[in-house]
């Protein structure tokens, strides 16, 4: 698998580190140049790689942590998506319009025309997201869910490569529906900094 992190703010430095942490090689791109997110990437670790958007889009797995906002401009980056697995770190705040009554990340998935979508590694702030994610003698957990069933495995077997503990909830419409955060309407289970001890 390879992987990329498209956004490479607050969230996608967070996620970044937990790559570096791991020694496991993601690229990261943004609007701007490589040249210009290089020195953050590599102050982050050596595994993590700053590319052009069109390149960092060659990876098998791409991690979305741009504003809700801008998520059909990445989509309009490549002509398809299929064969891509998109996971979805995004919450939907602000709402810049209706989303056709569909959970945010269902609605994220109709740009990305032929990709399998995960919601992912969005319920924690950036800060806890960035830190170890081994703590009190457990793996902090992070919540996937999915309409594509066969997307969840590969993306929890990521989460794990990470240290964290996934824990996985569902399609969009029902366990989906405890991790979204739509303006100022958060799911249960946003903000949960929750541990699962080893078993
Ligand atoms: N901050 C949090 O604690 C937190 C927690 C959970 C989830 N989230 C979600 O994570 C996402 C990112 O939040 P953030 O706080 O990391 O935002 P941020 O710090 O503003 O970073 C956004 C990044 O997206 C890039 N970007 C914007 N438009 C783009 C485009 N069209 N193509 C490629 N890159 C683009 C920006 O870089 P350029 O300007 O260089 O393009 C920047 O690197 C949001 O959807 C947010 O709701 C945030």
């Amino acid at each position: 698998m390879s992987y990329a992190i498209v956004g490479f703010g607050k969230i996608g430095q967070a996620l970044a580190h937990a790559f570096a942490r791991k020694n496991i090689d993601v690229a990261v791109a943004s609007r701007r140049p490589p040249e210009a997110l290089a020195p953050q990437a590599r102050a982050i670790g050596p595994t993590v790689v700053a590319k052009s958007l069109r390149d960092a889009l060659e990876a098998d797995t791409i991690i979305l942590a741009v504003p809700f906002g801008e998520h059909r401009e990445v989509a309009k980056a490549l002509p398809s998506w299929e064969g891509k697995i998109v996971i979805d770190a995004m919450n939907a705040f602000p709402v810049p319009e209706e989303l056709d009554g569909l959970p945010s990340s269902a609605f994220v998935a109709k740009a990305f025309t032929g990709a399998k979508l995960v919601k992912g590694f969005n319920h924690l702030v950036a800060a806890t997201l960035a830190a170890d994610p081994i703590v009190q003698g457990g793996h902090r957990v992070v919540f996937l869910s999915s309409d594509d069933e066969d997307a969840t495995a590969p993306v929890a077997a990521l989460a794990k490569q990470l240290g964290f503990a996934p824990v996985k909830l569902g399609k969009l419409n029902e366990g989906g529906a405890l991790v979204q955060a739509r303006g100022r309407t958060w799911g249960q289970l946003i903000f949960q900094d929750l541990f699962k001890k080893e078993q």
